[in-house]
């Protein structure tokens, strides 16, 4: 099953986590940051022991139903959406910008490398002004994740390439991955801005946070640190929403959900994802929106009527209008 939101328990517990650690989630550095260590250390860790049994118990299931459902999974054709969004706020410096956005490859048994390389020449060939990842490149380790990231990097925009982590990203060496991808050519965004296209697009995106909670947080030390206003916002965790609409940032980029992976035809909202607020598509809330993909990857072998995908987001400014 899809994992689902956090709970007020969690973030009762998630609260108390934080006091307890030395640097909390509005440090510069991510709170889960343990790369410094070899892996036979790191992988000891309570979340990444769970995501590991999570994957074992997936690919004793996967071989139970038979090979014949992952492969059909591993061929499922990758959609490309292109979208078209009004946003009353969108700076008219950069009226019909086209932003490339992916999601949430899960690099692993599900997602193999030539189909993540392959996934990045559709990005290529859309020709984006702005590409922007929000994170969960890898499934569990981080083994393997440097092609992915050289073939990242080699996609490059005129206004930038730019990644946040995402919860899958933290279980194994975070840091090593930001290393590898910054030296790839990409920016990596941990609670940071920038300012692009001369006429001032401020692009900024927030590191992995468990609840709406941990995301606001977040939100307001970016915000906080950012001279003017914030027109783009990338965030794994769609719960960042409600803070970055509180502050008026027009448009949103999530993922995190993957629509749930089974969804109902035509009504992407009535999905797996039960307990996730923000599920697919659009939302709104006065002047702000934001968008949650599906995403290219996968945490069980199947998709259904919820296509993995790579969205291209042509940006109006002018009254909201946004797709259904
Ligand atoms: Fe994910």
């Amino acid at each position: 099953m899809p994992e689902r939101d956090e709970t007020d328990a969690d973030a009762r517990r998630s609260s108390q986590g934080d006091r307890a650690r030395p640097d909390g989630p509005a440090g510069d550095e991510p709170r889960a940051w343990n790369g410094s260590e070899e892996p036979a250390v790191r992988r000891q860790n309570g979340k990444y022991r769970r995501a590991r049994l999570r994957h074992r118990i997936v690919a004793v299931a996967s071989n139970a139903v038979g090979a014949a459902l992952t492969r059909r999974h591993l061929n499922q054709p990758i959609a490309v959406r292109r979208l078209d969004v009004r946003l009353p706020d969108w700076p008219s410096s950069h009226d019909g910008i086209r932003i490339v956005h992916f999601s949430d490859l899960h690099l692993g048994s599900l997602l193999p490398i030539e189909r993540a390389l392959g996934a990045l020449e559709l990005v290529r060939q859309e020709r984006g002004d702005l590409i922007a990842c929000t994170g969960d490149l890898v499934d569990l380790d981080v083994d393997g994740v440097e092609p992915l990231l050289e073939g990242m990097g080699s996609l490059t925009a005129p206004l930038g390439h730019y990644l946040v982590l995402g919860n899958h990203d933290h279980l194994d060496d975070p840091r090593g991955i930001v290393r590898l991808a910054r030296a790839a050519g990409l920016e990596v965004l941990l609670d940071e801005s920038r300012v692009v296209g001369g006429s001032g697009l401020a692009v900024a995106g927030i590191d992995w946070g468990r609840g709406v909670r941990e995301c606001r947080v977040r939100v307001d030390s970016v915000c906080n640190r950012t001279d003017g206003p914030i027109h783009l916002l990338l965030s794994h965790n769609p719960l960042a929403f409600p803070e970055a609409s509180r502050r008026g940032i027009p448009l949103t980029l999530a993922g995190h959900t993957h629509g749930g992976q089974v969804a109902r035809r035509a009504r992407p909202t009535q999905s797996l994802a039960l307990g996730h607020r923000f599920r697919a598509g659009f939302y709104a809330k006065g002047p702000s929106a934001l968008f949650v993909t599906n995403g290219l990857g996968a945490w069980f072998p199947l998709r259904l009527h919820c296509d993995p995908e790579i969205v291209v987001l042509t940006i109006r400014r002018g009254a909201m209008s946004l797709p259904v």
